[in-house]
């Protein structure tokens, strides 16, 4: 099933990229209606323009309030017919109407093993650098359902990555995006396929 997708970033959008890439590769079927920035200057946005993709800048900062700017939000997503939002790389907290709304709708890639190394504060770098501060000698990337608190939804993928002695926080992003890319191209391909069940946390995956 071909799905219209809003993707939401705030910075590089190299996990737009991997959708973008997969979509024009015909490895998935859905199209992306919109990209939604809460960064002006996010990179992600060139990338959405270079591919012919809308896109809006919008932050909540600029709304008097943000009842505004959720509804301004809101608006954009049923104009565009929106079956499920992505959010890649999205550091904003998605307002709670939206997340009613779009009830099991709403996906997001972590770059950890959820629930170690992620919630309020981690995002970006600072997650692999909290992840070899505590020496734990796994981490990886997560894709799970967006609920009302941060990072809490269903998990739908995880993938490990073995951390060795020497790796940097730097290194550790990279090769962590690398698996990012892959779930999260794997997660939209079970969502259109319809392979996905919920089971109360459990997300069941039928192959
Ligand atoms: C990615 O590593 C993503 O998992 C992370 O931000 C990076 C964005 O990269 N998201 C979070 O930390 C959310 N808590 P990208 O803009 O190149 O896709």
């Amino acid at each position: 099933m071909s799905l219209n997708i809003a993707v939401m970033i705030s910075g590089s959008g190299s996990n737009l990229q991997s959708i973008i890439d997969a979509i024009e590769k015909n490895s998935l079927k859905s199209e992306i209606k919109i990209v939604i920035s809460n960064t002006k200057n996010a990179y992600g946005l060139v990338r959405a323009e270079k591919h012919g993709i809308k896109s809006r800048y919008l932050s909540k900062n600029n709304y008097n309030s943000p009842r505004e700017y959720e509804e301004e939000l809101l608006e954009i997503l049923n104009n565009k017919k929106i079956d499920l939002i992505v959010l890649a790389g999205y550091l904003g907290i998605v307002p709670g109407e939206i997340i009613k709304h779009y009830k099991n709708k709403i996906i997001n890639i972590h770059p950890s093993l959820i629930p170690s190394f992620c919630g309020k504060g981690f995002y970006g770098l600072t997650v692999h650098e909290k992840v070899l501060e505590y020496g734990v000698k796994v981490t990886g990337a997560t894709t799970h359902f967006v609920d009302e608190g941060v990072d809490t939804g269903p998990i739908i993928m995880q993938e490990p990555f073995k951390i060795e002695d020497e790796i940097t926080a730097e290194e550790l992003q990279k090769e962590v995006l690398k698996i990012e890319h892959k779930i999260l191209v794997e997660t939209l391909g079970l969502i259109e396929n319809k392979k996905l069940e919920i089971n109360g946390r459990r997300v069941l995956i039928r192959r």
